[in-house]
């Protein structure tokens, strides 16, 4: 049996989608009770448990063959990021308690970054994990191309696609959420010791313009590229309710920057096989016009 958590998301769906599938159980670990009914009537075993919570997820992890963890994110995390780590605590103590016999966690391209940012999050994720001895795999994926979503109202409103990632003809190690599922359900299942890290990217990797042209495709209208200029960043996240910005712009720098990047530029990364326009093409069709 394999305990998956955020199963209600895009990436613990897919995996447990993907693990059904295989014929294997699953039991669905998950912290809202109304959302139980869909993936009990998948067939999966329930427990209710807050990533927060080191009882609760002791107990569904309990008996596991496999555990998926898939931390929360948090864009604002306050200084010394408290939250990620009493869910960094909350879960090494139940896979400590608990025992299964593989551990697969999502993490990030970026968990080996020189300087702190918003995913030094998942830098300190890996470091607790890796205490327990238990086999894990770190999964470390590139930018999730389902971020486009908050790109879909100005694209097809407007026309435009205002990008943080720049310059305009800079490529990104990106890829689908439904890749991240798949290779993390095969990577549960395969046995192996002591700890790996497996890194991700999609079949090729995109720019703003690469972006701007998939988004026109899809939407049948010219999509210009605007690059919102760094200077600007910090006002604007405040604006949008940001508290402590600083994190997310330094992820942001560095991927622009280039030292949020694979170990090898992505050569012995392993790669999905959903293009760029499947995503765009059901992020816009799932989102309602203006
Ligand atoms: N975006 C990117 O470009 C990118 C790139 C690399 C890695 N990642 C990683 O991908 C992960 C996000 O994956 P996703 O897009 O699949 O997420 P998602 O669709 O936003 O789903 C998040 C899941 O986590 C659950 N969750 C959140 N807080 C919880 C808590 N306190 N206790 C229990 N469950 C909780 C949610 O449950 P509810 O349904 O109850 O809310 C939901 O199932 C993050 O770890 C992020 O670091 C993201």
């Amino acid at each position: 049996m394999y305990a998956i958590t955020g199963i209600t998301g895009k990436v613990g769906g897919e995996i447990a989608r993907s693990l059904l599938a295989d014929g294997q159980s699953v039991r669905a670990v998950l912290r809202d009770r109304a959302k139980a009914a869909d993936w009990a009537a998948k067939g999966c075993a329930v427990a209710i448990a807050d990533m927060g919570d080191a009882e609760q997820l002791a107990a569904a992890f309990s008996g596991a063959e496999g555990v998926f963890i898939l931390p929360p994110s948090d864009f604002d995390p306050e200084p010394g990021y408290p939250e990620a780590k009493r869910v960094i605590d909350s879960v090494t103590s139940a896979l400590i308690k608990a025992r299964p016999q593989r551990i697969v966690c999502l993490s990030t391209i970026g968990a080996d970054a020189p300087h702190d940012n918003l995913l030094t999050q998942r830098t300190l994720m890996e470091k607790s994990l890796s205490t327990i001895g238990l086999p894990l795999t770190f999964l470390r994926p590139g930018w999730f191309m389902e971020n486009a979503l908050w790109d879909v109202a100005a694209a097809r409103d407007e026309g435009v696609l205002r990008s943080f990632l720049q310059p305009a003809d800079k490529v990104f190690p990106m890829v689908a959420t439904k890749d991240v599922g798949r290779v993390a359900a095969d990577l549960i299942q395969q046995n192996w010791t002591g700890e790996r890290i497996v890194e991700l990217e999609g079949p090729a990797r995109v720019s703003a313009n690469e972006l701007a042209q998939t988004f026109a495709t899809v939407l049948g209208r010219p999509v210009d590229v605007e690059i919102v200029s760094r200077d600007s960043w910090e006002g604007l996240f405040r604006v949008q309710g940001m508290k402590h910005p600083l994190p997310r712009i330094r992820m942001l720098d560095g991927f622009n920057e280039g030292w949020i990047e694979f170990r090898d530029h992505g050569r012995s990364a392993v790669k999905g096989n959903t293009p760029l326009l499947d995503v765009i093409t059901a992020l816009v069709a799932g989102s309602k016009s203006a």
